[in-house]
């Protein structure tokens, strides 16, 4: 019997990997949705895969929400991108329309239809940001993107209050988006030294680390503010 049932985006890189392997190793079921799979998904029996690209509706609305058999249903909307590194002024509609598509619409669609289909104990979690809460020059379409996941989750928390439903902040986190974040102009974006200096220092949170404070969440007795830091767990 499983501990519950993982429904994922992204899972091929960074924090969605990361957590679907250990939640696998932990005793859950794993159902992966993205672009791409990843090994560990392909090769346990407790995991399965959905190809999706959660920037067309049509993928979002076919994805399946299916319940756990044994305990809770939990959805993480992980799948992201930094989006656009520039200044607003040469930021164009389809860039925008893409950050906004997959860091907002898809996960708020994917709630609404996982809160509506799936039955038994559930709980949701957005991977939120700092960003949402700190402006970063160059980086409007993210930051604005995470707010906005961090505000739809308070109120579907709201709206859902027998449902568990958060927003977590992870920290900079080694991951391929943080490699992406290194290579960008610096002209567009001023404080890129300062993310290239907490690399090579060291400061970056691995990814595992992020997996296993969200494993100790799914199964906290404790009241847990629906926006927090997996730091302060
Ligand atoms: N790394 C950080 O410091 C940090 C900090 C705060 C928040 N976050 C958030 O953490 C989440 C995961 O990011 P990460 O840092 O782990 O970066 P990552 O390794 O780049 O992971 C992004 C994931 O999203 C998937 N994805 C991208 N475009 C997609 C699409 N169109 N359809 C479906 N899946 C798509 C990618 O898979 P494919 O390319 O295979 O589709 C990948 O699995 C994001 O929401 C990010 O905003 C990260």
């Amino acid at each position: 019997m499983s501990l519950g049932r993982l429904i994922i985006t992204g899972v091929s890189s960074g924090i969605g990997k990361a957590l679907a392997e250990a939640a696998l190793e932990a005793g859950y079921e794993v159902l992966g949705v993205g672009r791409r799979s990843c090994d560990a998904i392909e090769s346990h029996a407790r995991g399965q895969f959905f190809q999706a690209n959660l920037t067309d509706p049509i993928a979002v609305e076919a994805i399946p929400l299916l319940s756990a058999v044994s305990g809770p249903t939990i959805l993480i909307n992980n799948a992201g991108t930094i989006g656009p590194i520039a200044s607003t002024a040469e930021v164009g509609h389809e860039e925008l329309a893409h950050c906004m598509h997959l860091n907002v619409v898809a996960p708020m669609r994917l709630t609404a239809r996982f809160l509506q289909e799936v039955e038994g104990e559930k709980q949701v979690y957005f991977t939120g940001s700092g960003a949402a809460n700190y402006p970063i020059e160059g980086w409007a379409a993210y930051c604005a993107s995470k707010a906005a996941v961090h505000q739809y989750a308070e109120v579907v928390a709201m709206e859902h209050p027998k449902v568990r439903i958060h927003a977590f902040r992870p920290g900079k986190v080694d991951t391929p988006m943080q490699a992406v974040i290194r290579e960008s102009s610096s002209q567009a974006f001023a404080d890129k030294a300062h993310f290239i200096d907490a690399y090579e220092q060291g400061e970056l949170v691995k990814p595992e680390q992020v997996a296993q404070k969200l494993l100790q969440v799914f199964v906290a007795d404790s009241e847990i503010p629906v926006i927090f830091s997996t730091s302060n767990i």
